[in-house]
């Protein structure tokens, strides 16, 4: 049996790493990357580091408006699936390139698998929103990573394939943060003390193409005071450009400004932060994971088991909300309620489909 994966942006390449490892105990993997992602720093790294597979096929679409991107990764994507003729596609997350490989997979026929399924902000505003519930609506196995994703799922009438699986950027993080802790010189390197600063990344739409949200936002970091390092997404590095911020930051001081970095260095970083600022939804998770307290930069989040937790608060871009925060949100250790699964959802989700494709035995 043939399996394709279809990957292209920067967290596709870390969630698939441990679910590729199982896939290959099982099947034959081809793995198609859409070229969504393609700088060093956004791309390679995690390859060369969470030693995933090469892709066999590169389709180099890169930048470019919604329809634009999906619709040349729609056109290649099919291609590839008409030659190696996959049994079965996988996709992840909730990107154009997800969007684009489900569409030319369901449309050809082909079975589609989608892991992190049945997220939801409600926000259709969100160009991940359509994209998580147009391949939701299209896929025939949803792994979704937690109870509430299921039931998100059922009240869209979507009860068959449906997997409890548990979360797999919990498996790659479990299986990596050791490999981190000694592989990474990261707080040597920047000069950083353990919780001696907080993390910040900001990448969404929402925040970087407005104007006013991302002022507010740096701002904010700017007037806190505390020393904040900030690895910036090329999106997001490109309108502090053209917005005129970078001099302010520069000004300032207390923001440390940095290419993004790998997986390691990332996770490091977020281990030893004492409190991170974000817009990412693997970064939310993550902090979870690590029982750092996140203060997330949006006013709704998909990942609502941390909010509910305490571990998480939302503030948008309200300045003073967030000064407020960093100064004065302390999660309550008790609060903390692990929901995400326990590790070995990779190893659930291939065993699930091996099932699956062998006629349920
Ligand atoms: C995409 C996803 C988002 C995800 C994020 C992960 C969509 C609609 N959005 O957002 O859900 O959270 O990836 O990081 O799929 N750029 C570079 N070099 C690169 C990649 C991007 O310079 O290697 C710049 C380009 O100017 C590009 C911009 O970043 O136009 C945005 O890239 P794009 O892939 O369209 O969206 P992301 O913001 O990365
Ligand atoms: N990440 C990284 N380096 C960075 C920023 C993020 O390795 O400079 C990792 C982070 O640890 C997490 C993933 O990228 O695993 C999150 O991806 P991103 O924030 O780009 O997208 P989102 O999760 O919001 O879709």
């Amino acid at each position: 049996m043939k399996i394709a994966t279809i990957v292209g942006a920067r967290p596709q390449f870390i969630k698939m790493a441990p679910v590729s490892k199982e896939l290959r105990k099982h099947f034959e993997e081809v793995v198609i990357h859409t070229g969504q992602h393609y700088d060093y720093e956004m791309n390679r790294i995690f390859f060369e580091q969470l030693g995933i597979p090469e892709p066999d096929y590169y389709l180099g679409v890169g930048s470019g408006s919604h329809g634009y991107q999906t619709g040349e990764m729609l056109k290649r994507i099919e291609e590839v699936l008409i030659k190696e003729q996959p049994d079965i596609v996988l996709v992840y997350g909730d990107t154009n390139s997800t969007l684009a490989g489900a569409l030319a997979a369901v449309k050809l026929h082909i079975k589609v698998a989608h892991v992190e399924a049945g997220l939801r902000s409600f926000d259709k505003g969100m160009p991940e929103e359509v994209n998580r519930v147009l391949t939701d609506h299209v896929s025939d196995y949803l792994f979704a990573p937690t109870e509430t994703a299921v039931k998100n799922l059922h009240n869209e009438g979507i009860k068959e394939g449906v997997y409890l699986t548990g979360d797999v950027m919990y498996d790659a993080l479990l299986h990596n943060i050791k490999i981190a802790r000694k592989r990474s010189s990261i707080l040597s390197r920047l000069g950083l003390k353990p919780k001696g600063y907080l993390l910040a990344t900001v990448h969404r739409a929402e925040n970087t193409d407005n104007m006013e949200r991302l002022k507010t936002i740096i701002k904010a970091f700017i007037e806190s005071d505390e020393m904040i390092v900030f690895p910036a997404h090329p999106r997001t590095r490109k309108y502090l450009e053209a917005y005129g911020l970078i001099g302010e930051v520069e000004k300032a001081g207390n923001v440390l400004l940095i290419p993004p970095v790998g997986y390691l260095d990332m996770l490091v970083l977020e281990e030893n932060a004492r409190k991170i600022l974000t817009d990412s939804g693997g970064v939310q998770k993550e902090a979870y994971f690590l029982k750092v307290p996140c203060v997330t930069l949006r006013e709704k989040t998909e990942w609502v088991e941390t909010v509910e937790d305490g571990w998480n608060v939302l503030v948008g871009a309200d300045k003073e909300k967030i000064l407020r925060v960093i100064k004065e949100f302390e999660p309550k250790g008790d609060t903390y309620m692990y929901k995400f699964g326990d590790g070995k959802a990779s190893r659930r989700i291939a065993e699930i489909i091996r099932r699956e494709m062998s006629g349920g035995v």
